[in-house]
């Protein structure tokens, strides 16, 4: 009989990226041994640790792998300053958002409790917004190129290349998400009056795609204006969709608002074939101040966690982390950068303590 169980990688990567990803591997087996939910964790050894011994970055055969044979993909964070191009973290972080199409970067915007909130006046419930970032186009394609490097003539190039077919299917999750979720709103964020060519393209395939959503307001903003409405009133927003260089700079704005890095989850999803194999991962980047010393704040990974229990079928799962999470926040068992005074590891564990109690 063919297996139901799930299989998902576990890839911890770099700087804080493996003590975080430890905390919420622990949390997935907690929920495999009590709860019994059907998940296999498969650990993978990636990273700037590996690349240095033996120069491997994303072999071919693992991207195959976990392609056939996983339901999802749980990553730390790569980058470290012993490899400064970056080429394990492109290749690893890349090659699954690239190689696997998962075109969707939903990033929640979303405060658990009202200390984390930093707007004079705004409370928890003024911050509650997800992100939809483009995940396969944009400026991160990497076409270009350098030209007469190291001379004082020399030329940088970076293409940002939009296709209709990229831009159409997310701002149509958007839209999805939005009327599978209740929320009344979407908000498409360009630098159309800069960006003639590109970003024309976004608006008229806005302006195609609302159309087919009547009961959903919609509205587009300039990406410099969404900035300053997102601080003076975050309320105003449900859903945001834009392309990738501007969905990563507004998710660490919105970071900023849910009390930091260590408080945002995201999910790599393609939006139209859920079955395909996903990546989740923190927002958050590998702080190589923080690695190795137990203080970076372990939320933000077991946060995703919830995005992917969700994903693979038991949102209220996603539901119990998140008020367990809020709990710890309220009674300040946390870690340092949210008013707590507990270590990575601690503060994990209350969390899990909790949920265990529940199961
Ligand atoms: P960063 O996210 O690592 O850190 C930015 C700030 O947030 C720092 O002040 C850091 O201390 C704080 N911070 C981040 N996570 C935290 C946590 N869990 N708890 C408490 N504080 C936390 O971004 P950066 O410094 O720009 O980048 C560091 C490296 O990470 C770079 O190599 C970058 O390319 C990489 N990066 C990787 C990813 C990823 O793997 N998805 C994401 C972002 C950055
Ligand atoms: C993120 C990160 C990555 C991105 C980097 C590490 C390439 O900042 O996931 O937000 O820009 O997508
Ligand atoms: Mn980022």
């Amino acid at each position: 009989m063919a297996s139901k169980r799930k299989k998902i990688a576990v890839i911890g990567g770099d700087g804080i990226g493996p003590s975080v990803t430890q905390e919420a591997s622990l949390l997935l087996a907690l929920y495999r041994d009590k709860a019994g939910l059907p998940i296999d964790l498969w650990e993978l050894d990636l990273g700037a640790d590996r690349f240095l011994r033996d120069g491997v970055t994303f072999p071919k055969e693992i991207q195959i792998a976990i392609q056939r044979e996983c339901s999802a993909v749980l990553l730390g964070a790569l980058g470290d300053p012993r490899v400064p191009g970056l080429e394990h973290a492109r290749d690893i972080l890349f090659g699954m958002r690239f190689g696997y199409d998962l075109y969707a970067n939903v990033r929640p915007v979303k405060a658990l409790s009202d200390r984390l909130v930093p707007l004079k006046d705004r409370t928890m419930k003024d911050v509650d917004f997800v992100v939809f970032r483009e995940n396969t186009e944009g400026i991160y394609v990497g076409m270009g190129g350098q030209f007469k490097r190291g001379t004082p003539d020399e030329v940088a190039i970076n293409e940002d290349l939009n296709t209709r077919k990229g831009v159409e299917r997310i701002i149509r999750a958007a839209f999805e998400y939005a009327k599978q979720n209740k929320r009344e709103h979407v908000c498409m964020a360009d630098k159309s009056n800069a960006m003639r060519h590109a970003h024309e393209l976004w608006l008229r395939v806005f302006d195609e795609v609302r159309r087919e959503y009547p009961t959903i307001k919609s509205q587009h903003l300039y990406v410099d204006a969404l900035c300053l409405h997102v601080i003076q009133n975050p309320a105003q927003f449900q859903v945001v969709v834009t392309n990738n260089l501007f969905g990563d700079i507004v998710t660490d704005l919105g970071a900023a608002l849910q009390g930091g890095l260590g408080m945002a989850a995201s999910a790599n999803i393609h939006s139209s074939d859920p079955g395909r194999v996903a990546l989740f991962e923190p927002v958050h980047g590998s702080a190589p101040p923080l690695a190795g010393k137990d203080i970076a704040n372990p939320f933000a990974a077991l946060l995703t966690v919830g995005m992917l229990l969700t994903h693979l079928g038991w949102p209220e799962e996603e539901r119990r982390i998140e008020q367990c999470v809020s709990q710890a926040i309220d009674e300040r068992m946390c870690t340092v950068d949210v008013g707590g005074h507990l270590g990575t590891r601690a503060a994990a564990q209350w969390v899990r303590e909790q949920i265990a109690k529940q199961l």
